[in-house]
């Protein structure tokens, strides 16, 4: 049995007993897949996910946070930055994303004191993501189409 209480956990507290008690990779997938499926209804943020694989986005985005929350290391893809070049991620869709992974983890009843560690992370990558412009945008390859989808 772990000492660690879930009250004790800090919003800077990210260790393997984190990890464990969001209930570890299984733990963080349950929340994504909700979360996704509100990503890909959403009227406008939809409109980013046009064409892709939800369950692949599903199991990196798993590996990627599982990654940074105190579990094994299993994401090899794109970092965050050069992952979305080529979408125009304005401050208010980064916003709107963050407040849905925080209905998200609500909907699957993750433990409230789970929570802020988790978002914080996610929070913390705004600035790698947000561009102010869509001249800021770059295809990941020779020709990859700029993704900006206006809001409804
Ligand atoms: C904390 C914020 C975010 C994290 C940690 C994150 C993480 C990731 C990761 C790990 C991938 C896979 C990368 C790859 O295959 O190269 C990915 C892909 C993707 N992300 Fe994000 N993401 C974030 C924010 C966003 C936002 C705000 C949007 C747009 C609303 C978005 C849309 C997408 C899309 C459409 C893909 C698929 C790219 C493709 O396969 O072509 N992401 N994301």
């Amino acid at each position: 049995m772990s000492a660690l209480l879930k009250s004790d956990v800090k919003p800077n507290a990210i260790d393997e007993a984190y990890y464990q008690q969001l209930g570890g990779w299984a733990g963080i997938e349950k929340v994504h897949i909700v979360f996704y499926d509100m990503l890909f209804a959403h009227p406008w943020l939809k409109g980013f996910f046009e064409g892709k694989d939800k369950a692949l986005l599903v199991s990196q985005q798993t590996d990627f946070m599982a990654s940074i929350l105190g579990g094994p290391k299993r994401y090899y893809g794109r970092e965050p930055g050069p992952a979305h070049c080529h979408m125009f991620i304005t401050e208010e869709v980064f916003d709107v994303r963050h407040q849905m992974l925080g209905d998200a983890m609500e909907r699957v009843r993750l433990a409230p004191e789970l929570r802020a560690p988790w978002l914080k992370r996610d929070w913390a990558m705004k600035r790698a993501l947000v561009k102010t412009s869509v001249d800021q945008c770059v295809g990941r390859y020779k020709m990859e189409p700029i993704i900006a989808p206006p809001k409804p």
